[in-house]
């Protein structure tokens, strides 16, 4: 079962009109939350970040936080028993009567549904992943978590088609995020990422990972990420809702701390998996 503007109904008979400027234009927002064993991981992060990217567009957010937090409830109460699932949330301008490129005063479309998912599995995650480096050619607001996802969806089938895991985006040598994920590095006990601002998302697992390694005594400091630094970081992590954090030890061919998974990455990960579980 799916959520569509108020009812619950099967995924085959939800339907949205052409004109929805969604369809039409991408002029919507969207979340993607992860649910485990039942439990929402970080709903309110999620929620406060919907809610300004709604804002920052000028969309008007239908619902209140308790009432995203019922409906969220509702949509998980509708899914057979997985352990873990993943829901995803769209809200659009809405449907206008023609296609035109300004609007006015509109009545939003909520979409929402609900994917099961495996958790992550430390031993697979001790292997290490691989990616490669691509420019950046998506535009200056990549803050905003909008559904126009057309760079971020060729960089994903580039990286299937190169069998890695992810695209590592650069912007004038520094290296920002990736196409679906944020981007840290390990350099001699410190562990770093990209600022907040315009050329990346500002991810709420990222925010974890930060809260994780400092539980765990680590440094952290939030600055621009040359290349140089990335090929020689001692360890190179990407983080997100439906990945966790996830260690890569393979970049464009050139191996990073020698194919291994660091020895800060444990620590954080098992940090993380106490989060999990403590955070509903
Ligand atoms: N992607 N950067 C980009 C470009 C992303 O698309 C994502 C998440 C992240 C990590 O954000 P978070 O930790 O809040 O998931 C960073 C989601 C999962 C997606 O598009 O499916």
């Amino acid at each position: 079962m799916v959520y569509l503007n108020g009812n619950f109904i099967k995924k085959n008979k939800a339907f949205v009109s052409v004109m929805d400027r969604g369809f039409l234009f991408g002029d919507s927002i969207y979340e993607v939350l992860p649910v485990y064993e039942g439990n929402i991981f970080c709903m309110k992060p999620h929620l406060d970040r919907l809610d300004n990217n709604l804002k920052t567009v000028n969309i008007p957010n239908p619902h209140t936080s308790e009432k995203w937090a019922k409906l969220l409830r509702e949509l998980l109460a509708h899914q057979p028993k997985h352990k873990h699932q993943y829901i995803y949330l769209q809200v659009t301008r809405g449907c206008d009567v023609d296609r035109k490129h300004t609007y006015d005063k509109l009545e939003p479309t909520v979409y929402m549904q609900s994917t099961s998912f495996e958790d992550s599995n430390r031993d697979e995650y001790l292997l290490g992943a691989s990616a490669i480096t691509r420019d950046d050619i998506r535009w200056s607001q990549c803050n905003i978590k909008v559904t126009s996802l057309l760079a971020n969806i060729m960089y994903a089938q580039e990286a299937k088609q190169n069998n890695v895991e992810e695209v590592i985006l650069c912007r004038d040598n520094v290296v920002t995020e990736c196409s679906s994920s944020n981007l840290f590095i390990v350099k001699n006990g410190c562990v770093y990422t990209h600022p907040k601002g315009p050329h990346i998302l500002p991810g709420i697992t990222r925010e974890v990972v930060l809260e994780c390694a400092d539980y765990c005594g680590i440094n952290t400091e939030e600055v621009p990420i040359s290349k140089e630094d990335l090929f020689d970081a001692d360890e190179v992590w990407i983080s997100s809702s439906t990945r966790e954090v996830l260690p890569i030890t393979k970049i464009d061919s050139v191996l990073i701390n020698q194919g291994q998974v660091g020895e800060i990455w444990p620590l954080v990960y098992d940090r993380f998996q106490v989060e999990k579980s403590l955070n509903g």
